[in-house]
């Protein structure tokens, strides 16, 4: 049987955008290989907002366009490599095979919006933020491994 995590639970406000870089910025330490990060969230919730501060933290300069048409893309930064997907367009669960997640996750870490199109895939430890637009800004509800205690 596979283990189950203890899980760590948390919500947050995300009032403005510098609020998200925040938050981004206290989940990007803690990034290691083998990481799933799924970012749920209806259209404009703010998924590949967060995603692109993670990314920015962990030192990209890089242009971080939504990979809503390339389906993924990816990122070396000095920690690990980083693969961002977006799901949307997604055809079947198998088509995340196809995409090499699961080498993404034996290489680096895994940034996921729309997880629900192939949420199968996710592993056992994924972190999972749930966001929502509330008052002009965002809020997000977070659950994960214990070991992500802190973040918010
Ligand atoms: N914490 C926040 N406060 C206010 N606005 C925000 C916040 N986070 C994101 N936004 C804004 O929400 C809009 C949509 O963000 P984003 O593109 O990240 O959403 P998304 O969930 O990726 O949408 P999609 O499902 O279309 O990919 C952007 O204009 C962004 O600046
Ligand atoms: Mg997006």
């Amino acid at each position: 049987m596979a283990d189950i995590p203890d899980i760590f639970r948390a919500e947050l406000a995300l009032p403005d955008l510098a609020a998200t870089a925040q938050l981004a910025g206290r989940i990007a330490p803690r990034l290691r290989a083998g990481d799933a990060v799924a970012l749920w969230g209806d259209l404009g919730a703010g998924k590949t907002t967060l995603a692109r501060d993670i990314l920015r933290a962990l030192g990209v300069t890089e242009d971080v366009p939504s990979p809503t048409f390339t389906l993924v893309q990816t990122y070396e930064t000095a920690a690990l490599t980083v693969a961002h997907y977006d799901l949307y367009r997604l055809k079947s669960s198998r088509e995340l095979f196809e995409l090499g997640f699961r080498e993404a996750l034996d290489d680096g870490a895994a940034l996921v919006e729309w997880p629900e199109r192939a949420p199968e895939y996710l592993p056992d430890g994924t972190l999972h933020l749930r966001l929502r637009i509330e008052d002009g800004g965002r809020a997000v509800k977070i659950t994960g491994p214990s070991r992500w205690d802190g973040i918010a």
